[in-house]
């Protein structure tokens, strides 16, 4: 039985990777769950799968290299998934150290528990060991010409904090492969979508703020492109990455899916207006008056695309979920979860908010 020790599984991925593992391998497998439990970590993500014996939560910081290394002390961890990391470039540009904090030392603390873990007398590794990074297609940048795309030979050039500490964060992962031979390997995805995700996100932000009849935020010309993947589609390519992946390598995993953030937000609009009974009084406050162009975010992007053509050649992994299809699966969650969204919106939460759209 294979253990995997998985960092940020309260977060919106990490849940969902967690939730994926044990509908597929069920008893199979093990699970420790190390989060700190930040803002954006909810162990209301985890309902169903906690009370599991093959399953462990571990409150911790990553940064506490002594809490790490009692982890891996006490348990022979097989794979470790490291999702733990602050994720989000608007928060990144008002308050970047904690971001290098987290991703970047977080990072090296998790590498050299598992090095010192996994390591034997000769300098090389036991068999079967992987570490696998989780990381973004905002890495590489920025693209303006359609048709062009990310490839994992296309040099680094972040330039949100965030996309600087998690770049930062993939360069320790290759030093450690090139220096130690260290068993890794990194994936870089675009942007996911799906249950869980924390609503500072354009998708669950559009989708809550819609619902309760509020301003639905686009920044600058709402023309900036990402590459949206559903987020199970992503949980299915990392369990693929773990088990069929070339030691060393580095995927890109994209959805093949390229929207203009203005037209994920309509798109949204038309599908609640579509799956909403006519006498749900939501539905009557849900219209395109509510878009509101605000200020641009600093040094926006313009244009996410991964080619995840390696992925698919080597490991045979594809994006399954059409857009169409996993908006609607998305909506349909948001509908059944309304106290889930009630709790991660009081509090701290509502305070950011506040302040981020402060006179927009
Ligand atoms: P998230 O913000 O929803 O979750 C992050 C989790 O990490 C939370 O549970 C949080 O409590 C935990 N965490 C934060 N700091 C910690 C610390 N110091 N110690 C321990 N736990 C800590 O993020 P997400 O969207 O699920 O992203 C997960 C990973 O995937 C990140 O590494 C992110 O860079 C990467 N990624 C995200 C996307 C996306 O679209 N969301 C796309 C590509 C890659
Ligand atoms: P986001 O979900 O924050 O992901 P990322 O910045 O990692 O790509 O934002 C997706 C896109 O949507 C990005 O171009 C910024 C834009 N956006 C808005 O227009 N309005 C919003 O309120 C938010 C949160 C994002």
């Amino acid at each position: 039985m294979k253990t995997y020790l998985v960092t940020g599984g309260a977060g919106f991925i990490g849940s969902n990777f967690i939730h994926y593992m044990f509908e597929k391998y069920d008893n199979d497998i093990r699970i420790i769950n190390v989060d700190a439990l930040t803002y954006a970590g909810n162990l209301e993500n985890l309902k169903g799968v906690d009370t599991r014996d093959n399953y462990t939560f571990v409150k911790a910081d990553i940064t506490d290299k002594d809490a790490i290394e009692k982890i891996f002390a006490e348990n022979d961890i097989d794979y470790v998934v490291h999702f733990a990391a602050e994720s989000h470039v608007d928060r990144s540009i008002k308050n970047p150290e904690v971001f290098v904090s987290t991703n970047v030392y977080g990072t090296a603390v998790m590498l050299n528990s598992a090095m010192k873990a996994w390591s034997l007398e000769d300098g090389t590794f036991r068999e079967g060991k992987k570490f696998l990074h989780v990381s973004t297609d905002e890495v590489y940048g920025s693209l303006s010409e359609p048709g062009t795309y990310f490839y994992e030979t296309t040099p680094y050039s972040p330039h949100s904090p965030y996309s600087a500490s998690k770049a930062s964060s993939d360069m320790l992962v290759k030093a450690y492969m090139d220096t130690y031979k260290f068993p890794a390997n990194i994936t870089n995805c675009s942007n996911n979508y799906g249950p869980y995700q924390f609503p500072e996100k354009l998708i669950p932000l559009v989708i809550n703020n819609a619902l309760n009849g509020k301003k639905l935020p686009v920044y600058g010309d709402g023309k900036n492109v990402r590459d949206w993947l559903y987020v199970r589609d992503h949980a299915k390519a990392i369990d693929m990455v773990i088990n069929k992946g070339r030691l060393f390598e580095t995927y890109n995993v994209g959805g093949h899916n390229e929207k203009q953030n203005i037209e994920i937000v309509t798109i949204i609009i038309d599908t609640l207006l579509e799956m909403l009974d006519d006498n749900d009084p939501r539905k009557a406050n849900i219209s395109r008056d509510l878009i509101t162009y605000v200020e641009d975010r600093k040094g926006h992007d313009r244009r996410y695309a991964i080619a995840p053509d390696k992925i698919k050649s080597e490991i045979g992994w594809e994006p399954e979920t059409m857009f169409a299809e996993g908006i609607k699966l998305t909506i349909k969650w948001y509908f059944e979860h309304e106290d889930w969204m009630k709790n991660v919106t009081s509090g701290d939460y509502q305070k950011y908010y506040e302040d981020m759209y402060a006179g927009k």
